[in-house]
């Protein structure tokens, strides 16, 4: 279905919790989260009436997302039923990577497509210290399980920060030379708190550009990444600028907390409750949420921090 700035609204990005194994700190606080209430959150026959309710207004994607998705107790189940649903084309996941090793034959075979797998360093102390409590290998072994398994893509996430992980851009983009994945550089989105990084942590796609001049464009693939390719390489290199350069022009996506709030932009304040309604009720809010998306979210920069009023865990990215 159309927005009133003519948009095709075909993609719905699903949180399914905010809870997470990684206290990433770009993405939550350091204490966690304030658990909600469980009578609060979505319940997962909501979530199955939700993703059914939107591909009746035409959402063909869907992806899956937390906090970490695959924490939640019957992901894999939930997968496969909404990989079923009527009009979803295709269900990919968006994860941390760190429980792979054991989920990610069954969500292949549960009919995920692809996987986008966060990555934002390649040194154990680094990943250590942005994750505050994770580990490097299990991340690794995770992308590994995820190439066996043998999804249909697999994209690697990492979020720029200046003087934590620019120095290793090279090295982050050579992986793509040795496994067929995509690298993508992220620009550091600044949420309501992600208190541990100041302005000058910020740097933007160019900076991948200038660090990698043998770089070469390729056409658009319809992602919000600018592709590009090195020499010879097996994946792509993919540059996600939402602070440089946002794409809310060619936006085509709805967000669904594990709440129960649809968020028809990722940085404007607006959300419409679908907790406790029928399947109808939840199409009849998915209508009113494609008819307010706005056109766009309004300045996003250290000093005009996102409108969300939530940490990006509490959105699924
Ligand atoms: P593909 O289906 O592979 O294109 O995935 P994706 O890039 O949509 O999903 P992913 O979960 O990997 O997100 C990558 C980054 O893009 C994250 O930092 C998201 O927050 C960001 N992102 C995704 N959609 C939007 C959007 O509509 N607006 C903004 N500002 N950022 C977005
Ligand atoms: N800015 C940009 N990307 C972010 N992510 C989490 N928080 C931020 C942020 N503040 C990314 C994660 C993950 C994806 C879902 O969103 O790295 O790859
Ligand atoms: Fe967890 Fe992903 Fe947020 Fe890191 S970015 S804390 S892995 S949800």
């Amino acid at each position: 279905m159309r927005d009133n700035y003519g948009r095709d609204i075909t993609y719905l990005r699903l949180s399914v919790t905010e809870l997470c194994n990684l206290r990433c700190r770009y993405c939550m606080p350091e204490d966690g989260i304030c658990k909600k209430k469980h009578e609060e959150m979505l319940t997962q026959e909501e979530m199955i009436s939700a993703v059914k309710a939107a591909a009746s207004l035409g959402v063909k994607k869907l992806r899956v997302t937390g906090g970490e998705p695959l924490v939640k107790r019957g992901i894999v189940e939930m997968c496969r039923e909404m990989a079923t649903v009527e009009g979803i084309r295709e269900v990919c996941l968006t994860t941390n990577g760190t429980l792979l090793p054991q989920m990610a034959k069954d969500l292949h075979e549960a009919g995920v497509k692809r996987l986008n797998i966060s990555l934002d360093t390649l040194d154990e102390e680094k990943y250590r210290y942005i994750t505050r409590i994770g580990e490097l290998k299990d991340a690794l072994a995770g992308i590994r399980a995820g190439l066996e398994a043998g999804f249909e893509k697999i994209k690697l996430n990492a979020v720029l920060i200046g003087g934590f992980n620019d120095g290793e851009i090279p090295a982050l983009a050579n992986l793509t030379r040795e496994y067929p994945v995509d690298m993508r550089f992220i620009e550091m989105m600044p949420m309501y708190d992600s208190g541990d990084f100041g302005p000058e942590a910020f740097i933007s796609g160019d900076t991948v550009l200038e660090k990698l001049p043998e770089l070469k464009a390729l056409p658009p693939d319809g992602s919000v990444a600018r592709l590009y390719q090195l020499p010879g390489a097996l994946g792509n290199i993919g540059l996600i600028n939402p602070v440089s350069a946002h794409f809310c022009r060619e936006c085509n996506r709805l967000r669904l907390t594990a709440d129960g709030k649809i968020k028809p932009c990722l940085h404007a304040p607006a959300e419409y409750s679908i907790k406790g309604l029928s399947e109808e009720q939840m199409r009849e809010q998915f209508l009113a949420a494609i008819c307010g998306k706005p056109k766009w979210h309004g300045e996003l920069n250290y000093e005009s921090r996102s409108q969300a009023m939530r940490n990006m865990n509490q959105i699924g990215g």
